[in-house]
């Protein structure tokens, strides 16, 4: 029997849901009561779509959230909450020691749906999925088993001086190489030894492809998910037909490897030991066992950026070649274990990485929050989308003074690394538990490669039928969405140091 009379019920019922949802608006209102990040302050309905910056978007969010005076930016386009983060610490604060809500990652239609990389588990929605990949990665790539890929590095680096040696004026063709055949195998197991090889120029369309969802009209169908279903045709739908070209490419790049690793291992002619054989004989349902063309491309930019850097500086690379002699005297290359003895080589890979960020705003480092949050008095919707944009936060000039120029030296005191400047190494790759696990692989090639073709080669400008230095205008792929930092092809003299310095990269 009811406690309340009936006469009274129907009021009773209206108090307790008015209570109910009073609790449930004041939660929104408590939160809602705090503002939104700092940002322009939009349209009805459209929000700021307009307002969305130009490529380079990393440059037009620095400016914008220079204008607003904040290093964490609200955008609203549309009704997606975009909040843009250009400060490590505040970057730190929210995405490393709150990771557990913002792990996950923004539906992508243009890259997941139309492209069909839902397979990548970057791209992967935070959950059980994603862990069992993530456990397997981390087996392969932790830092306690770093070394394990030393060996394919140090061959990799020779293969790519032998290049260098023989063809200096294709170098930027060479990095590709390198990171190309490395990461296949390291990736596959595939051991590539040319430029036409199917699995290499399967990967180089891949890249191209992801190149092509980078383009800036892509970006809409983001924001507004239901453009995925406007056809190709239709004025604007031009992204269509790139993301089905690009789906057949990328399907391409990552079942053929797949495939070849499979029937290899199904006739006993390749053991288990690369990635893909792995996840194929543990999660052979739900992985392709490649490795991200994103993480390859940035690879590839990290070192055509060194090259562009080393042209444009001579002072630099004069210091470098200093450094290397002093500890080898021409003796032997140096290798992975001479780090600690190399600081100013340190300190120009970590400027290559500030200078040149790759991959800013790659799509599998952006990042999805999935409860209410606040910061610092400041609301932070579920469901919005955050972007950490590497590229303002090293050009934060109280972080590093002359911010636009290249100084390896800022990182160094007394001659030894110091410990007291933010580390781009630490920075660039993400954070909390979608931080990069490729990242000690890729810092151990990069140090490699600039130690061995520094100690071989002279690296300076090319200079023009009067004699006169050509200038490297260090313009980048401004036109991709989120790159800012691929060098656009360039001209520079890279030469053998010495007959003494052939012998030695021979001797490997
Ligand atoms: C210079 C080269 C590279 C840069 C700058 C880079 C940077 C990044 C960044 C910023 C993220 C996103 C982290 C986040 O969401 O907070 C990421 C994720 C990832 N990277 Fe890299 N990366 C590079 C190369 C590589 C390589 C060579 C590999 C593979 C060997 C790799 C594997 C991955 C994977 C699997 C993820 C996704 C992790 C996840 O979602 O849980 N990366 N990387």
């Amino acid at each position: 029997m009811s406690i309340i009379p009936e006469k009274y019920a129907g009021p009773a019922l209206a108090v307790v849901a008015t209570a109910i949802a009073l609790v449930i608006v004041r939660k929104k209102w408590g939160s809602r009561n705090l503002p939104y990040p700092p940002g322009p302050k939009g349209h009805p309905i459209i929000g700021n779509l307009f307002d969305f910056p130009e490529n380079p978007i990393c440059e037009g969010f620095a400016r914008i959230a220079k204008e607003y005076d904040t290093d964490i930016l609200h955008l609203d386009v549309m009704g997606s909450h975009l909040v843009v983060l250009s400060n490590s610490d505040v970057a730190t604060d929210i995405l490393e020691r709150r990771s557990v809500i913002y792990a996950d990652r923004p539906r992508m239609p243009m890259v997941n749906e139309l492209m069909g990389c839902s397979w990548s588990f970057s791209l992967m929605p935070y959950g059980n999925t994603w862990r069992i990949h993530r456990k397997l990665f981390h087996r392969f790539f932790n830092v306690s088993v770093a070394d394990q890929f030393d060996d394919k590095i140090h061959k990799a680096v020779n293969v790519f001086l032998h290049r260098l040696s023989e063809s200096p004026e294709r170098f930027l063709k060479h990095a590709h190489f390198l990171t190309g055949s490395l990461t296949l195998s390291v990736a596959y197991g595939l051991n590539v030894e040319s430029e036409s090889d199917k699995f290499y120029s399967a990967s180089e369309d891949a890249m191209s492809a992801v190149d092509i969802a980078l383009v800036s009209g892509a970006f809409l169908v983001g924001a507004l998910p239901i453009l995925k279903y406007v056809p190709e045709w239709f004025p604007g739908a031009g992204f269509k037909r790139f993301a089905r070209i690009a789906k057949d490419n990328l399907d391409h790049s990552a079942n053929l490897p797949f495939q070849h690793v499979k029937e290899s291992l199904q006739a006993g002619a390749m053991t288990a030991s690369s990635f893909a054989a792995t996840c194929l004989e543990e999660l052979p349902e739900l992985s392709k066992g490649g490795v991200d063309e994103e993480a390859i491309r940035g690879t590839a930019s990290a070192i055509k950026s060194f090259f562009l850097a080393a042209t444009l500086h001579p002072e630099v690379v004069r210091l470098a070649q200093q450094e290397l002699d002093q500890v080898f005297g021409g003796v032997r290359l140096p290798d992975l274990s001479d780090k600690p003895q190399l600081p100013y080589i340190s300190a120009v890979v970590k400027e290559v990485l500030r200078w040149r960020p790759p991959t800013p705003f790659a799509s599998g480092s952006v990042h999805r929050l999935t409860e209410d949050d606040t910061y610092k008095g400041l609301f932070i919707p579920a469901g919005a989308t955050i972007m950490d944009n590497t590229w303002a936060t090293f050009r934060n000039e109280s972080a590093y003074p002359d911010a636009h120029a290249f100084k390896p030296d800022r990182f160094l005191k007394d001659g030894q690394i110091d410990p007291e400047v933010k580390d781009p190494e630490r920075l660039l790759f993400g954070w909390g538990r979608r931080i990069c696990p490729g990242r000690h692989f890729v810092l151990r090639l990069l140090f490699l490669t600039v130690a061995r073709t520094l100690a071989t080669f002279d690296i300076s400008k090319c200079l023009d039928g009067d004699g006169n230095p050509i200038v490297p205008d260090g313009k980048t792929l401004l036109e991709l969405f989120r790159n800012p930092s691929q060098p656009l092809p360039f001209k520079s003299d890279i030469k053998l140091r010495s007959t003494h310095a052939l012998s030695l990269i021979e001797g490997y």
